[in-house]
């Protein structure tokens, strides 16, 4: 790469490479640019939130339409077993679509760019909103099915996209708050879908159908919004080889000519992209550079997902019934709020604290709730006030889902790996995610035939056992840069990372004595 061929930089020790991000500049770091460009990509997230809430409101009412249909084509009412059927594809093919969405990232991101490839997934958005929105006019459950497959192409898409750009324009200092935005968009997202979704609001069988639509409100506003936001500069410093525009996109994000540092910063990670160069999904599970890392990263996301959150936000209004709450559907706006509360109290404590500590306190806080929440259940017989415990327990599983498994992986992935291996870490963290989404909503309502009242035991096995892996295998990535990062990891790899990098450990000299 010709902007770094043959210059000399100097490349400062951990220490003066923080001090040089978080100078007195510090303060200036939030800028209007700043602040659109983030704002306009976590409408992406919001979209991505309000598909995977907005159908479990109005179930009832779908499973209506879907009655309908069938009489519709077959003058018979629906068989119980196919209803069930039909309204598990519908809910299950939305992480269907997400898995080869979020399998998809790479082939976008490196060839159109980040803002770009935004840009053209809401293409998506706009045809399964039409799908979906038209499928009651249509008399075809088909189509509800295609369009809520497509939205989770879409939604796979954003979850790869949105992290990885905000990752990208934002300064270090800021990246862990910055990024607890993409899980603030989607905590919004649902808990706008479960408003809407209320019976006296679109949760009936007239506007159903616009409550799906909606969905391309939010894409005709990033339509609008996106060519206003720049390109993220180091897609356009490392992949388009553009110095002058990645400074020019740099300075105005920054608010500040002094952007030596991060372009320093990136100029090293182009430097050390050229021996990396692209890591394929393959490579990185060969390699023993990534393995660790990405073993890693797989692990936080299914901590994420198996922590039983969305059994909470699929099943809620179930959960409260049979837990003996007298307004079910109110409980779990409730839960919505307390999730969105939370999603922002973390982004307040996400830097002071570390992205280690939070995710153990999220796990820990997470299993005692689920054994609060089984006692309530298991005692609820005896004692009706219990019903109250429940909801204490559930809305603090939600509160500390928050704090620690909801924001901390997505963003522990963004700093665990630098460009090379980046968009491919993206792709298998999200196939992971979305994997165990899939799962949990799908067998979900099966286990918890089998074991009744203590379903969320299942859960607390798993938090203990995520929360003793995140103890001894999980590194702080809090305020580190991706080399410093990287470098503990080739640390631990010993004599199998130094055949591979030694160039970069005697580079980076000195980072390995911080650990
Ligand atoms: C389907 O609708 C008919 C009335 O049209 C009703 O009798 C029947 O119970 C419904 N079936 C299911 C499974 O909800």
């Amino acid at each position: 790469m010709s902007t770094t061929e043959g210059v000399k930089i100097p490349i400062p020790g951990p220490t003066e490479a923080t001090s040089l991000v978080r100078g007195p500049s510090q303060e200036q770091g939030v800028t209007f640019q700043l602040m659109m460009a983030v704002g306009t990509a976590v409408i992406g997230s919001l979209q991505f939130g309000y598909n995977t809430g907005v159908i479990n409101a109005p179930q009832k009412i779908i499973e209506g339409f879907l009655n309908d249909t069938w009489n519709n084509r077959y003058s018979e009412p629906i068989p119980a077993t196919s209803l069930t059927t039909l309204w598990s594809i519908s809910v299950a093919i939305f992480s269907v679509g997400g898995i080869f969405g979020s399998f998809s990232v790479g082939l976008f991101v490196n060839r159109l760019g980040r803002r770009n490839s935004m840009l053209i997934a809401n293409v998506l958005a706009f045809i399964a909103a039409g799908f979906m929105g038209f499928s009651k006019l249509a008399v075809s459950w088909e189509m509800l099915i295609i369009g809520r497959f497509i939205v989770g192409l879409y939604s796979g898409l954003s979850t790869g996209f949105v992290p990885m750009y905000v990752g990208e324009i934002a300064p270090t200092s800021l990246r862990g708050a910055l990024g607890t935005l993409h899980q603030l968009g989607i905590v919004i997202g649902i808990l706008m879908a479960q408003v809407f979704g209320m019976e006296s609001i679109m949760g009936n069988s007239t506007m159903w159908p616009f409550l799906l639509g909606l969905t391309f409100i939010p894409a005709v506003l990033q339509c609008i919004l996106l060519p206003f936001c720049p390109e993220s500069p180091r897609f356009l410093l490392i992949n388009c080889n553009e110095e002058l525009k990645a400074r020019e996109v740099l300075e105005k994000l920054r608010g500040t000519e002094e952007v030596g540092a991060d372009m320093q910063e990136m100029k090293e990670e182009a430097r050390q992209m050229m021996r990396e160069k692209k890591v394929t999904i393959l490579e990185l599970f060969r390699s023993p550079l990534y393995r660790q890392p990405i073993f890693i990263a797989i692990m936080l996301q299914l901590s994420q997902q198996l922590s039983g959150i969305n059994a909470v936000f699929y099943y809620s209004t179930r959960i409260f019934e049979k837990a003996g709450v007298s307004q079910p559907v109110y409980a779990t706006i409730g839960a919505g709020v307390v999730n969105t509360a939370f999603t922002v109290v973390s982004l307040f404590i996400v830097e002071r604290a570390g992205r280690r500590s939070l995710h153990l306190t999220g796990l820990l806080g997470m299993a005692f709730s689920a054994v609060l929440m089984t006692v309530a259940m298991a005692l609820l017989d005896q004692l009706p006030w219990m019903s109250y415990v429940s909801i204490v327990a559930i809305f603090s599983f939600v509160a500390f889902f928050e704090i620690g498994p909801g924001p901390i992986p997505w963003f522990i992935v963004a700093e665990l790996f630098s460009q090379g291996p980046r968009p491919s870490a993206f792709a298998v963290a999200g196939f992971s995610n979305w994997s165990a989404n899939f799962i949990v909503g799908m067998t979900f309502q099966y286990v918890e035939q089998l074991c009744g009242p203590y379903v969320f035991i299942i859960f607390t096995v798993l938090l203990l056992g995520f929360f003793i892996f995140t103890y001894f295998m999980v590194p702080e990535t809090k305020g580190r840069s991706f080399d410093e990062i990287a470098a503990g990891f080739r640390h631990d790899a010993g004599e199998a990372g130094e055949k591979y990098a030694p160039d970069e450990m005697n580079n980076l000299g000195g980072a390995d004595s911080q650990l």
